[in-house]
């Protein structure tokens, strides 16, 4: 079942001539954990913007084109009612939190629509556990670690129990450990609970391993889209400057080199290509 789909969607932002992203159409199936990654300025945002309706909604310009999220047309569905359906997490933790405590900000958004105490409760504290913040409920969100604020914004998304959430380069203000724990976080609400993921990303060292589909845009455009190891190890993405996890790389230099005879599927992280190496080292 397609859960988000794009048909020759084309946006310019109001003041400016070009579009950010031009006639892009894409389908994402539900319970899909989508990587969407490119090079700066291609449009990775602004798409993103367009699946929870802050573009046309709060963004005004000019769009083109039809946005179908949850069955529901974007251009006609207010964002309230898109926010039931699909989370927006972003970059910086910072500005999505500002109640005095982490429960109350995880509680915000339900206390918005009306969500009766009793339910709120068991929402947020359901959250609060499946982020690991619930021992850390009551402290001030600015005394918490990008990560662990990072881990409350989440929490906000997922206490509103939306079928999608969309996270646009949530770690880069993190250190790698600190992402690889958001990256885990991500993949259990996507595995457990079946929820949808699109993940906006260029550290792929650390994702690939998650994804079943990967969106490569660039200029405004989608230029490739599909199959985690056939994207990565195709030429095009190495020319448009897609960063190849390291074991991929690995892989595709000593199949060049044909010295050693690997097996057929392509790794995507150093797990995966130990296995591999292994495998050729006992025979
Ligand atoms: N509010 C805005 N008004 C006008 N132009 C904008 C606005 N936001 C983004 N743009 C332009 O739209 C294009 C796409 O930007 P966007 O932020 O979607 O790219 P991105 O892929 O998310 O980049 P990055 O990897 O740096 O986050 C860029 O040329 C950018 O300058
Ligand atoms: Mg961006």
């Amino acid at each position: 079942m397609t859960i988000i789909e794009a048909k020759n969607l084309t946006y310019t932002y109001p003041g400016v001539t070009k579009p950010s992203i031009i006639d892009v159409s894409i389908k994402i199936a539900k319970g899909e954990f989508v990587l969407i990654t490119g090079p700066s300025g291609c449009g990775k945002t602004t798409l993103c913007r367009c699946f929870n309706g802050l573009i046309p909604h709060f963004y005004q310009g000019e769009l083109k084109g039809e946005i179908t999220v949850a069955g529901l047309k974007v251009v006609e569905t207010p964002i309230h009612k898109l926010a039931t359906h699909v989370g927006l997490v972003f970059q910086n933790p910072e500005n999505q939190l500002f109640a005095l405590s982490v429960e109350k900000d995880v509680a915000f958004g339900l206390e918005n629509f009306g969500v009766a105490r009793e339910e709120m409760r068991k929402r947020v504290d359901w959250a609060l556990k499946l982020t690991g913040m619930w021992d850390l409920r009551e402290r001030a969100p600015h005394e918490l670690s990008g990560g662990q604020q990072q881990r409350v914004a989440i929490a906000s998304v997922l206490a509103m129990q939306p079928e999608v959430i969309v996270l646009d380069e949530p770690t880069s203000f993190l250190d790698p450990l600190g992402a690889k724990k958001i990256f885990e976080v991500i993949y259990e609400l996507n595995r457990k609970l079946g929820i949808t993921i699109v993940l906006v990303e260029h550290r792929l060292d650390l994702t690939s391993k998650y994804t079943d589909h990967i969106v490569v845009m660039d200029e405004g455009k989608v230029v490739l889209d599909g199959e985690p190891r056939e994207i990565l190890s195709s030429e095009e993405a190495r020319l448009i400057g897609v960063g190849i996890p390291k074991a991929t790389r690995l892989y595709q230099i000593l199949q060049k080199d044909g010295k050693i005879k690997l097996g057929n599927t392509i790794p995507l992280c150093s797990n995966e290509m130990a296995f591999m190496l292994r495998e050729v080292l006992k025979s």
